[in-house]
């Protein structure tokens, strides 16, 4: 008997998938049909179900919306272009970066394999919701929250997990322009920088105003104590090519350990690039930019796969980044990870897991 066994399944009667324009998927705001709900109390997770998607009930005393006791993940499933197999990318690092967010904020773990064997089920369910144009996937939101009625400052005893899914097309539909951020900042070391902590977002939100303001998408965080050295992006890590060599800055504590991060740096060593994992300073960058040595900036993550940065401000100046067109070596990595993605180049480090 499998683990499994014990979810309750209750389908929609009536699907939504014939009323939804997949030619228009924002990131975010289309939902499948069905989702995954598991609750914790007496000190176990029960009651897994699969239910239609919708609303949910929770008191205004509920723990993470006063303590922010809540961490969530981001993952994508795509159709295999062959076999029409439905393909996870490396599920199982998504299972265990939960699990280090949920001990990170004192919430119990869940056990990675029902964590993927209920996520197949959803998805198995609704795989006629993965859409097929380029540059898009089912996005699989996973969040975990603690969900007492009580307002004392605790770890909550009861938790719920749920994961909804929908289509999507890419997160950000151009090249971003950043500012490098010198005044607030997003994480510590020692803080929660370094796990998917929904307070993590948070704490970005009115500094990402201000820059908007100014006409930036996005911003790169520096670290919270000189402000000397570039973190992350915080919807995504970041990369840059220098004279032919890859830099990202190493994971210092208060860095997301990015999954897409990871599979992009091995995507460049195959292909025989240097890459240079390490403190990188904002400096660095900016001397590189005017020895006409800076060929490439971008993010990475689930969501926004691989995004170009246009623009990066600093200062009050603007740093352009080369032409797209010179960009080549990005652009093949990203199409190299979206073909392991889709089954159209071999997996040969393992990282799919086919839902059969
Ligand atoms: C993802 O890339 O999946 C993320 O969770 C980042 C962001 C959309 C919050």
């Amino acid at each position: 008997m499998t683990q499994t066994m014990n979810l309750q399944i209750n389908r929609v009667t009536e699907s939504r998938l014939a009323s939804t324009d997949f030619n228009n998927l924002p990131f975010g705001r289309v939902f499948s049909d069905h989702m995954l709900a598991v609750d914790y109390k007496d000190g176990q997770w029960q009651n897994a179900r699969i239910i239609p998607f919708g609303n949910i009930e929770v008191t205004p005393a509920l723990t993470c919306l006063h303590y922010a006791q809540a961490c969530f993940e981001g993952m994508k499933a795509n159709q295999d272009v062959h076999t029409g197999d439905v393909l996870l990318f490396r599920p199982r690092e998504n299972a265990k970066r939960l699990n280090a967010s949920a001990i990170r904020l004192g919430m119990p773990s869940f056990p990675e394999d029902l964590f993927i064997n209920y996520l197949k089920e959803l998805i198995q369910l609704d795989k006629n919701w993965i859409p097929d144009m380029e540059d898009s996937a089912l996005y699989i939101r996973p969040v975990l929250f603690g969900s007492d009625d009580f307002i004392g400052v605790r770890p909550s005893e009861t938790y719920r997990l749920y994961i909804i899914i929908g289509p999507t097309g890419p997160y950000y539909g151009k090249p971003v322009r950043v500012k490098i951020e010198e005044k607030y900042v997003r994480a510590f070391r020692g803080g929660t920088g370094d796990v998917k902590a929904a307070g993590n977002y948070a704490a970005t939100l009115h500094p990402a105003l201000l820059a908007k303001k100014e006409g930036f998408d996005q911003i790169l965080w520096t670290d919270g104590l000189s402000h000397e050295y570039v973190e992350e992006i915080g919807t995504m890590n970041v990369f840059f090519i220098v004279d032919g060599k890859v830099w990202t800055p190493a994971l210092s504590g208060s860095i997301l350990p990015g999954i897409t991060r990871d599979s992009i740096m091995q995507l460049f060593k195959d292909r025989g690039f240097e890459v240079e994992e390490r403190k990188i300073s904002v400096q660095e960058i900016i001397n590189a930019h005017q020895a006409g040595k800076l060929e490439d900036a971008f993010g990475v993550g689930t969501a926004a796969t691989v995004t170009h940065i246009a623009e990066l401000g600093y200062r009050g100046q603007i740093f352009t980044l080369p032409a797209l067109e010179t960009r080549t070596a990005s652009f093949t990595i990203k199409e190299e990870l979206i073909g392991i993605k889709t089954g159209r180049i071999a997996d040969r480090h393992g990282w799919i897991d086919r839902v059969s």
